[in-house]
């Protein structure tokens, strides 16, 4: 896989482009073309600031969900259900810390995860040792089609733009075969999409049926849906989506 690093390599030489996050900065209205059958999708959103925050704020980050322990039982057991015992790989994309790809490692998955943010990158490499955590961007993945069984994206496309949701939700569904599976955790809504002042940076809300026909026509089909909230904050909403491609 080319586009992220491989352990103990440079990521800006690995990717093959310019920026701390793995945004390749040059003609953004210019595919980059890296795979004869991949063309990558460049979100119009400034993943370097999205990037930047996220390291300014990694010790903190770190500690409050780094070891895993703040993840709801509810939550757990989806990502359990629907990605342990695939047959084949399984991409943990925006990984952060690495909580979610140690978990999915210990349920036998050979998972690899990604993240832009060097802070958790080191972390998540120190912290569980024989993880495969490679830095890069979710947006620049030099898999081939098909490649992987299944891709867990827990809270990690929170900031991209409505616009830029759906090219993000067309590369995972390029990386999986029919039937591979999606799974993606994000900021519940009632009404509308809707940005909001997360903690480390804008991020948005959405209706958990407004992602759904996102994820439809990306190519994908529903087949579970999680929505809750916890009594600690009554202002936050959190769904998750299960689903397969079509
Ligand atoms: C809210 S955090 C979630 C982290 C982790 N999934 C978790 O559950 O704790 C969002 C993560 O997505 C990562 N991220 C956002 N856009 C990304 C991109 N294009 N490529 C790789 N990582 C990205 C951020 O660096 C950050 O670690």
């Amino acid at each position: 896989m080319t586009g992220v690093e491989p352990s103990g390599t440079s990521s800006a030489t690995a990717a093959g482009n310019s920026g701390a996050y793995g945004w390749a900065a040059s003609n953004p209205k210019e595919p980059l073309c890296r795979h004869e059958r991949t063309v990558f999708y460049r979100p119009q959103v400034d993943l370097q600031r999205v990037g930047t925050a996220y390291s300014s704020m990694s010790e903190q980050y770190i500690g409050l969900v780094g070891d895993g322990s703040q993840e709801h039982e509810a939550d757990i057991d989806l990502v359990r259900r629907h990605l342990a015992g695939l047959a084949g790989p399984v991409l943990d994309l925006g990984c952060g810390p690495g909580q979610w790809t140690s978990y999915l490692h210990s349920l036998g998955a050979d998972v690899v995860g990604v993240d832009m943010v060097p802070e958790f990158i080191a972390h998540a490499r120190a912290t569980h040792a024989g993880l495969d955590i490679r830095q890069g961007s979710m947006t620049e993945l030099d898999f081939p089609d098909h490649f992987v069984a299944g891709i867990l994206s827990w809270y990690s496309t929170i900031h991209l733009t409505p616009s830029a949701l759906d090219g993000v939700l067309t590369e995972f569904r390029r990386l999986l075969p029919p039937s591979g599976v999606l799974v993606v955790g994000f900021f519940d809504s009632d009404d509308t999409v809707a940005e909001f002042d997360h903690k480390v940076v804008a991020a948005y809300r959405w209706p958990a049926d407004v992602f759904s026909a996102r994820l439809a026509s990306a190519g994908f089909a529903e087949v579970e849906r999680l929505r809750r909230q916890v009594p600690e904050r009554p202002g936050r909403r959190y769904a998750a989506i299960a689903a397969r491609a079509t």
